[in-house]
């Protein structure tokens, strides 16, 4: 009943999401902002300037628009000199497998990222061949959790919504995933990622064939 799989990068396929918390931690600690380590759940699949956003809120602090533009390229300073030495031994163990398991079982592959600094990370770690498209998250109106960014991943491989399912590490992209009418697995802590339709420890855990009946 599957056609398609969108992937999520950060914590799905790249240890990334702790280098992105990393990066923002500093910067908060910059502004006088303690960051406690369970705020990372609630930036996880975040956009980077709502993400700023929520750092500034949750400060008390306030910046206008152009010194919110300069923090959050400091910010992306950070995280792009902390992920420039990745390489294929930086994919999470089991992300190649998975990637050439779906594609070996007829599916399309599609990655559904947030990020900007997706598809040269793509690059760096050598998957980029394994997948079919890549979803432009300043080509959709709403960010995750709205569900624009899962369904032009859908869009580009020419999959209907119903007929994929999403792999994501956040709640922000397990709503996203589900407000697009698809099936989603997550990557964690079921007790976090609430509403997948159903949860795996790792991508490690994820086997194609346990949902092509
Ligand atoms: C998501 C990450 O994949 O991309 C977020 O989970 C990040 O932590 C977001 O903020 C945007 O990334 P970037 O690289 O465009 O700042
Ligand atoms: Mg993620």
């Amino acid at each position: 009943r599957f056609d398609a799989v969108l992937f999520d990068l950060d914590g799905v396929l790249a240890d990334t999401a702790h280098i992105h918390f990393a990066a923002w931690r500093r910067l908060a600690e910059e502004l006088g902002i303690p960051l406690e380590p369970r705020f990372e759940d609630r930036l996880k699949g975040v956009d980077r300037m709502t993400s700023l956003d929520l750092i500034l809120a949750h400060g008390n602090v306030e910046r206008t628009v152009e010194e919110r533009r300069v923090l959050a390229d400091r910010k992306n300073g950070y995280y792009q000199a902390a992920i420039a030495e990745q390489s294929p031994d930086d994919l999470l163990p089991g992300a190649r497998r998975v990637l050439e398991e779906v594609r070996a079982a007829g599916l399309k592959t599609a990655l559904a990222s947030a990020s900007h600094n997706a598809p040269p990370l793509l690059d760096q770690l050598g998957i980029r061949p394994l997948i079919d498209a890549i979803a432009n998250p300043a080509a959709v109106k709403a960010p995750k959790p709205a569900p624009d960014l899962f369904l032009e991943a859908a869009r580009l491989v020419g999959v209907a919504p119903g007929r994929c399912l999403g792999v994501e590490d956040a709640v922000a992209g397990i709503t996203s995933i589900k407000e697009a009418g698809m099936v989603a697995v997550g990557i964690g802590d079921p007790t976090i990622l609430t509403r997948a339709d159903h949860v795996v420890p790792a991508i490690a855990d994820f086997h194609i064939g346990d949902y092509l009946g």
